[in-house]
């Protein structure tokens, strides 16, 4: 254990990252912002302390992220990621002890839902650095008798927001958060006293626990992700021949990092420089997912400056970022090897670089990503990755100096422009997402007795859920975060229809058009390329092997086509679409059109016309010879019939959780 690896990069191969076979389907892509950092115009214990820290800087008007909340989620989807982090400002919530602003509190589930109606799921920080003054005034994280108010604070958020927030952060890095505030003065309060940080560090930890269990105990509280969010800073010693390198490396590694992740595992915190551990209740266990935040590894010696302005040592082989310390990705796997023990999902909520002038970054984000693939492959439990940060911000006692954003800000006019690092990472993460989804919903329950005649089919339940709701379930574990359904004429009966995850748009059409007109009607919402699937039928395969043969066809549209079937449709030949016969009148068809096809939308455009038309019978002819054909074997569950709904029943009993 303990070595210090560097490999070399020039001999890593990107290409699964950029053509999208690195990560799952379902695997968290995201971006981190925090409060202070963007919104603007707060008052709480930073912008007290702002005009007497190291850069003086005032964080004034930030990104002004506050007015430009709607505009910024656009920002968030044009990167295609699925998630967000940001953190609730606290200050603004309760500017005054025992005063709520409901106004503020709205901001937030505005927030929430502005990024649900894009697909993006968001995750919810209750403390990123910054409190009220009038909590700081009665000494904060120092006394104990303190930890309620943040308690409450956290509690009432979770009760406004936990119906449509799933993901939690308590605190963001605490041991930051103490050394930086009571040990280098670098943070408010900015005191240098080694007592003063233990209790914050107690109390911190403390306050984690109370707020978790208390979280846990309300509605929503089980099926929320609740965790502690961890800074992990690597030290290596400088000199490894030499005993007392290593044995400043071992200190700050455990008075930094291992106190903090053990008391997760165990329940019992020792605090930095403390001599005794002590049992914090509620503490044992108390983290669902631990976020990592991982930036660099320090190189230790008995000397090391405690002062941030002295240049850290660097290995002379390793680029020094904009912050002064290293870009050292290969840290990261030991950053996971560090909480593996506690056995929960790891989660990156943040990763990113300092780098004005973005050379080093697009590096930065592949070095960082590549790592994280490969610990996934080797077993590490990895379910996502945050890139800190969406856009450049106040960064702390640094202020404006150090840009860490995927958008270039420029502070004078607000403007934001997206980096070429902001195309890497958002091109890798597109690659690993799948298309828009089209659903054709417009059918009626004809055949399902009385009670469905006039309600569609796809509203209809099958073991406890519309299947519209199944079909989305399965199309977002396959990475699609777009719905389009086509609901026929009967749209009004899909209103107030929502998915949890899921951004769904319907459109609807003035009288019956067949599944060609109702694609041609909706041809201005439809995505470049789409996947397209009919409403009434539970259809799962996988997406990512579909699209790999579309892609490698590089058809105009490709069908997904079973042969385990008792019917054939269809004649097959290398590949490719020969003729499609819905009437079956031809004697040698080898194969069945089971559903699902992804289509470019040139097609709708190219073969597409007004009024009444099917598309199977219209487009699947006239692309004979052109339609790619993905064979795969998996069975399709449609509804047709009371019987077939009673199999497709049975099979979701079965099949999902
Ligand atoms: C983290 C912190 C972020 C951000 C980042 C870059 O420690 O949580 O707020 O400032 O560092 O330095």
């Amino acid at each position: 254990m303990w070595t210090e690896e560097h490999r070399d990069w020039t001999e890593v191969d990107y290409k699964p990252l950029a053509q999208g076979r690195a990560f799952s389907s379902d695997f968290m892509w995201g971006v981190a912002t925090a409060s202070h950092q963007i919104e603007g115009g707060n008052t709480n214990n930073w912008s007290a302390f702002e005009p007497g820290s190291k850069s003086q800087q005032l964080s004034g008007e930030a990104c002004d992220h506050w007015h430009r909340r709607t505009d910024d989620v656009g920002l968030i989807k044009d990167l295609g990621v699925s998630h967000y982090r940001f953190s609730i400002e606290w200050s603004r919530i309760v500017p005054a002890e025992g005063e709520w602003n409901q106004e503020a509190a709205q901001w937030y589930s505005d927030l929430v839902d502005e990024l649900l109606s894009r697909g993006i799921q968001p995750m919810a920080t209750l403390h990123h650095f910054t409190q009220p003054i009038w909590w700081e005034e009665q000494g904060g994280f120092e006394r104990e008798e303190n930890i309620h108010h943040w308690v409450d604070f956290s509690t009432r958020m979770f009760a406004l927001l936990s119906d449509r927030v799933e993901w939690w952060c308590t605190i963001n890095e605490p041991a930051v958060f103490t050394t930086m505030g009571y040990v280098l003065g670098e943070f408010p309060p900015g005191v240098r006293s080694f007592k003063r940080a233990r209790s914050v560090a107690m109390n911190m930890m403390k306050a984690h626990a109370a707020c978790y269990r208390a979280l846990k105990a309300m509605e929503h509280g089980e099926k929320c992700e609740i965790g502690l969010v961890k800074n992990i800073n690597l030290f290596d010693p400088y000199r490894r021949w030499n005993p007392l390198h290593w044995f400043q490396a071992r200190l700050l590694d455990s008075m930094f990092n291992r106190c903090w992740i053990k008391c997760l595992k165990t329940g019992r915190f020792k605090p930095p420089s403390a001599l005794t551990s002590t049992t914090i209740p509620g503490l044992k266990g108390s983290s669902d997912f631990i976020g990592v935040n991982y930036y660099t590894h320090l190189l230790t010696t008995p000397f090391m400056p405690t002062k941030v302005e002295i240049d850290p040592l660097i290995r002379p082989w390793e680029q020094r970022t904009d912050f002064r310390y290293p870009m050292y990705a290969e840290g990261l796997r030991r950053a996971f090897e560090m909480v593996k023990g506690l056995n929960i999902p790891i989660i990156v909520t943040e990763n990113g670089v300092a780098d004005d002038d973005d050379d080093m970054r697009p590096e930065h984000i592949r070095r960082h990503l590549q790592i994280t693939a490969e610990a996934i492959t080797d077993g590490f439990d990895i379910r996502g990755f945050y890139h800190w940060s969406l856009m450049d911000n106040f960064e702390w006692a640094e202020g404006y100096d150090q840009r860490f954003g995927l958008y270039h800000v420029d502070f004078a006019t607000k403007q934001r422009t997206l980096k070429e690092s902001g195309k890497v990472y958002a091109s890798i993460v597109k690659s690993h997402r799948r298309p828009q989804l089209v659903i054709m919903a417009g059918g009626l329950g004809t055949r399902l007795g009385e009670m469905t005649k006039t309600i569609p089919k796809s509203l209809v339940e099958v073991n406890g859920k519309p299947i519209l709701t199944h079909i989305l379930d399965w199309a977002h574990k396959q990475g699609c975060l777009h719905a389009l359904v086509l609901t026929g004429h009967l749209g009004e009966q899909f209103e107030g229809f929502r998915h949890p995850r899921m951004a769904v748009k319907f459109h609807q059409e003035a009288s019956p058009l067949g599944t060609g007109g109702a694609l041609w009607n909706a041809r201005a919402h439809l995505e470049d390329q789409f996947i397209l699937v009919w409403g009434d039928d539970y259809h799962p395969i996988n997406y990512t092997e579909l699209m790999n043969t579309h892609n490698e066809a590089e058809a105009p549209l490709t069908m997904c086509v079973t042969q385990a079937h008792n019917e054939m449709n269809l004649k097959h030949i290398n590949g490719l679409l020969e003729s499609y016969d819905k009437k079956q009148e031809q004697v040698d068809l080898n194969g069945y059109e089971a559903g699902t096809s992804i289509v470019e939308k040139s097609v709708v455009l190219n073969h597409g016309k007004e009024g009444v038309w099917s598309w199977e019978e219209t487009v699947y002819s006239e692309l004979a010879g052109k339609a790619a054909i993905h064979l795969d074997n998996t069975p399709f569950w449609d509804m047709g019939t009371p019987e077939r709904l009673a199999l497709l029943e049975k099979f979701l009993k079965e099949s999902t959780p």
